[in-house]
């Protein structure tokens, strides 16, 4: 039973990101999506708003599961007894980053490989943040994220702009 870990922080989750998961899933028995709560990074959606959204998606594909984690990824590979980490590099600039993580993680945790997969290049632009500007903006996001995403984004802008006495 090979089991991956695919971290991040899914504020929120994007096409880019289920391309990484469908891809994931077809190469391990077992693939763990770890919402990092991030509160460096302020995300605009609770760890348990990122989940609802990211179970709905993955509900099809039954070796994917989801879970909220703290701390270091590689101590919840440990405890998930997972082999690897997963992670998609959608463009050159990625692997700098990605690289410094992965040797990070393996000085922590030589056992665990990160194993890097490459989003189809539709997606390879793409990141929360630029979604979240783009609907904060009016652009037509429905080929960037599905449409339960742009609910929640939309629930989430009311709700905020409501409580800011805005209008939304
Ligand atoms: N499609 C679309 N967007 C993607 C993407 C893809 N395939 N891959 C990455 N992105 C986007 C993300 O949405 C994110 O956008 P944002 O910065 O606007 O929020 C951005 O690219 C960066 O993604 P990523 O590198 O995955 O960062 P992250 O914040 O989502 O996740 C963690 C980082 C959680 C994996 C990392 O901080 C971590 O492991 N933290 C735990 C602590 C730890 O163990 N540290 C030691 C390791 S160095």
């Amino acid at each position: 039973m090979r089991e991956a870990i695919y971290p991040g922080t899914f504020d929120p989750i994007t096409y880019g990101h289920l391309d990484v998961i469908r891809r994931g899933s077809k190469i391990f028995d077992q693939l763990t999506v770890a919402i990092a709560r991030h509160p460096v990074k302020e995300p605009l959606f609770t760890p348990d708003e990122r989940k609802a959204m990211i179970e709905y998606l993955v509900k099809d594909l039954q070796n994917v599961s989801v879970v909220i984690f703290d701390g270091l990824i590689v101590n919840l590979a440990k405890e998930e007894k997972a082999c690897a980490l997963l992670r998609g590099i959608r463009t050159f600039s990625d692997f700098e980053y990605e690289f410094q993580m992965a040797l990070t993680n393996r000085s922590l945790a030589p056992d665990i490989e990160t194993v890097f997969v490459m989003p189809a290049e539709d997606f390879s632009f793409l990141s929360s943040s630029m979604v979240k500007q783009a609907f904060a903006l009016g652009g037509d996001l429905s080929r960037l994220v599905p449409k339960n995403v742009i609910d929640c984004l939309r629930r989430k802008l009311k709700r905020e702009a409501g409580s800011t006495g805005k209008e939304a």
